[in-house]
């Protein structure tokens, strides 16, 4: 089987223009103003936020990875042999490789991307490293209700996988509804594996989305460029400026595009005014204390069973049960 079987399989594509102009119009009509952070995601986008993701500042990733590597043999067995393994949001797949590579005969990978481009790499890979696993990719936005394909071999239990903290995107209402919508996934003795990026001192949480290499600021500001590309918008990218800031009270980390002066801005007939100093949302990235996480997980359903964590306890890797 090759890569190019994706395109047989279940398949949603990827938000369309249209969606995405009007996703753009309605954010920048609201107040306050935003941009949804999913639209980060275009080549330019996934490339600077690959550097993102070894910066020194940048904790997360590589927190995660280590977090992984060094309790991959107590993370498999909890999760137990023969599992379907879904994977949402797995991009590249560095963290899903160090975990297929632990579990125990693993029934089918199932991994739910948004970008193709990026499931076809990934996917053609995997078949690579692991000639005996099936691999049923889905090319989807997992935020829509998604229909899993039918493996060959029955497994024993649904593993919903959910790296990368992608999770602190969620307002926590949202991120409730959400875990619900996985929890019926997990139904009949699954679980979920879930990485999520821990409280810690705002200087370490401000230093990782402010760092010294502007790399955060490009992908921020790559948000307009994306804008004026595909939608013809005419943003003036040297008067836009990158602020991130740790909302205390929130508990989440605001990315903001900043007006450094009174301007217009043109998208198709639409004009909008930006006095200066104004903001555009766009991003929140809640963090969580060990427990406030399991008890939101429990709104959704979910038994704690256990947390993984780094010896600063930086960043925690969760499994609960359904
Ligand atoms: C991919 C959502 C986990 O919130 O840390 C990194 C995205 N934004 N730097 C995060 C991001 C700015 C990242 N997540």
């Amino acid at each position: 089987m090759t890569a190019d079987s994706i395109t047989t399989l279940p398949h949603v594509s990827a938000p369309e223009a249209a969606e995405f102009q009007a996703d753009v119009i309605a954010g920048l009509s609201s107040n306050p103003r935003t941009i949804p952070c999913k639209y980060f995601y275009d080549a330019e986008g996934a490339v600077l936020f690959q550097k993102i993701c070894e910066l020194p500042e940048y904790y997360v990733t590589r927190t995660e990875i280590d977090i992984l590597d060094r309790n991959r043999t107590d993370i498999a067995s909890e999760l137990g042999p023969d599992v379907q393994l879904i994977g949402l949001g797995t991009g590249a797949g560095t963290k899903t490789r160090i975990l297929i590579e632990a579990l125990d005969n693993p029934a089918v990978y199932v991994p739910v991307d948004i970008s193709e481009q990026q499931l076809r790499e990934s996917t053609a890979l995997f078949r690579k490293i692991f000639p005996n696993l099936e691999i049923l990719p889905v090319c989807a936005d997992y935020l829509q209700p998604v229909v899993l394909p039918r493996p060959s071999r029955k497994p024993a239990r649904n593993i919903v996988y959910f790296p990368g903290s992608t999770i602190g995107n969620f307002e926590p209402d949202e991120a409730a509804e959400f875990l619900r919508r996985v929890a019926n996934v997990c139904r009949g003795g699954g679980g979920l594996l879930i990485g999520v990026d821990l409280k810690k001192d705002r200087r370490v949480l401000e230093a990782a989305y402010n760092d010294r290499a502007g790399v955060t600021a490009q992908f921020n500001l790559n948000l307009l460029r994306r804008i004026n590309r595909e939608l013809g918008a005419d943003f003036d990218l040297d008067r836009w400026s990158h602020r991130a800031i740790y909302n205390s009270d929130a508990g989440r980390i605001e990315m903001h595009l900043v007006s450094e002066t009174d301007q217009f801005v043109h998208l198709n007939q639409h004009k909008f005014h930006f006095s200066r100093e104004e903001k555009i949302i766009t991003e929140f990235s809640y963090k969580y204390a060990p427990d406030e996480f399991a008890r939101l997980a429990a709104k959704a359903g979910f038994h704690f069973v256990r947390m993984w964590t780094d010896a600063a306890a930086l960043f925690g890797v969760f499994y609960f049960t359904s």
